[in-house]
């Protein structure tokens, strides 16, 4: 960290996406507020979650990431939280007896809430309103009063966070997550699905093996790992007031953590090497990711490892690749290329959902399930042939029976996306195309962890 950054040096950058806020006493007493809370997060998890990082960055696990695009205050229920988190369990499960290797699994959860939008303003016949930024900014109505960016609600998120990390860590410690429960992880409307029966089978596969180390003596009550999961939560580094009230100073090592949650990421559009988020995050000691999109050159994302990462510590950095999957053959390997020659250590993680936006012709903004899978083989395919790791994969889900994305085992149709059509900002795959998404996942892993020339063309 260089000598001169503070918590606050952020404010004399320049700053991208962030909202206006009008009353200036009213964001200070909110600050002033969670500043007084506890963490949500302790620093120790944080570098544990560095260590598990670390290990998928030199090979040997794989990175699970996924939740809402954006949470919001109306969808806070524990049936939510419960339904999302099961579905990445079930993920998890997939790709970790497939790859025979750890599962890193990272929600966006419990924090995620604000948005970049492409432009500030947006206008409704003739009227001209502050874009929707997220619950933690704005209300999502169109109408003045709720558009106004309101500090109040920034200790509001702050407190479903809480809950939510709260009602997380429970499920993932107090026995929700054993693995005899895995069974249970199959929602109803994806069990009589034909996801749902190779889940099935998958499972009962499974529950021969637990029976057999159990005979062996080795059960839930001896050993924790069979019982528990470590589950991480994450959220872009948007909104610096948040951020920075929340960042404080570990009393163990003397360096700043942002609890608010384990892993921040900085999205396509805050990347600028000089700019504000780069200047926050890079104080700040969670492992951290970047978001990576076309417009991404191999010099400038150099740059910005080197002010984020000058030690190249393992763990520390996670490239998050959404190209889109027209665009990831031609645009990855440039990258992967100057990453490898500066010898710099990162994860490669696939977000096969944000390139692969587009208007259907109802009118939806919607994601075709068939171009998320092929940007995924692209990105395995790519990393293949430079010989890098494909680490993991960053998602866009929900536990929900939603119809947002086009296509897969349901074939979701154009005219079918206004049945439950519910997200706060970008479309979400529901449980049954994430389900299947992890089973091709689990094929291109395995291939690769075979290390098998020509095995992922031959996979799926
Ligand atoms: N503790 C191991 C892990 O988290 C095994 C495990 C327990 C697990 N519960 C799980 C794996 C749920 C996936 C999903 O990897
Ligand atoms: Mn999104």
């Amino acid at each position: 960290m260089g000598a001169d950054w503070s918590v606050d040096s952020w404010r004399s950058k320049p700053i991208r996406q962030v909202p206006h806020y009008p009353d200036e006493a009213k964001l200070h007493d909110a600050e002033a507020a969670l500043r007084a809370f506890p963490p949500l997060v302790f620093a120790g998890e944080a570098r544990n979650l560095k260590d598990r990082l670390a290990k998928v960055a030199d090979g040997r696990a794989f990175l699970l990431q996924g939740g809402d695009c954006a949470e919001s205050f109306a969808e806070f229920t524990a049936n939510n939280i419960r339904d999302t988190f099961k579905v990445l369990l079930q993920m998890a499960v997939v790709l970790t007896f497939a790859g025979s290797c750890p599962i890193v699994k990272v929600g966006r959860m419990a924090g995620q809430f604000a948005k970049p939008r492409s432009s500030p303003n947006e206008t409704v016949d003739g009227v001209e309103l502050p874009s929707y930024r997220g619950d933690i900014v704005n209300g999502i109505e169109f109408d003045a009063a709720r558009r106004a960016p309101d500090p109040d609600r920034l200790v509001r998120a702050y407190n479903q966070s809480a809950a939510t990390l709260n009602l997380l860590r429970a499920f993932a410690q107090g026995g929700f997550a054993d693995l005899h429960q895995l069974h249970r992880w199959n929602l109803d409307f994806v069990a009589d699905s034909p996801l749902g029966e190779q889940y099935k089978e998958l499972s009962d596969r499974i529950g021969e093996t637990l029976s057999f180390m159990e005979a062996c003596g080795l059960t839930g009550n001896s050993v924790s790992q069979i019982r528990e999961t470590e589950f991480y939560t994450s959220h872009e580094a948007l909104l610096l007031w948040y951020e920075e009230a929340l960042t404080r100073q570990d009393s163990l090592t003397d360096q700043w953590y942002d609890c608010s949650a384990h892993m921040l990421w900085i999205g396509d559009r805050t990347r600028q090497p000089d700019g504000a988020h780069v200047e926050f995050l890079r104080g700040v000691k969670n492992p951290i990711g970047i978001k990576c999109g076309p417009t991404s050159n191999p010099d400038e994302l150099l740059r910005v490892i080197d002010i984020l990462n000058p030690d190249n510590e393992p763990g520390r950095m996670t490239l998050v690749v959404r190209m889109g999957h027209d665009k990831v053959l031609e645009h990855l390997p440039p990258l992967i290329r100057a990453i490898e020659r500066e010898g710099r250590i990162v994860v490669w993680s696939c977000d096969p959902m944000h390139g692969n936006t587009i208007k259907a012709e109802s009118g939806y903004k919607t994601r075709p399930f068939d171009r998320i899978l092929i940007e995924v083989r692209r990105f395995f395919e790519v990393h293949e042939a430079e010989g890098s790791y494909a680490g993991g994969v960053h998602i866009e889900m929900t536990g929900q029976d939603v119809t947002e994305c086009m296509g897969g085992a349901q074939a979701i149709s154009d005219t079918a996306l206004s049945e439950r059509y519910h997200t706060h900002c970008d479309p979400r795959l529901n449980a049954s195309q994430s389900l299947e998404l992890s089973f091709l996942i689990a094929d291109f892993l395995k291939a690769q962890r075979v290390g098998n020339r020509k095995s992922i063309a031959a996979a799926s």
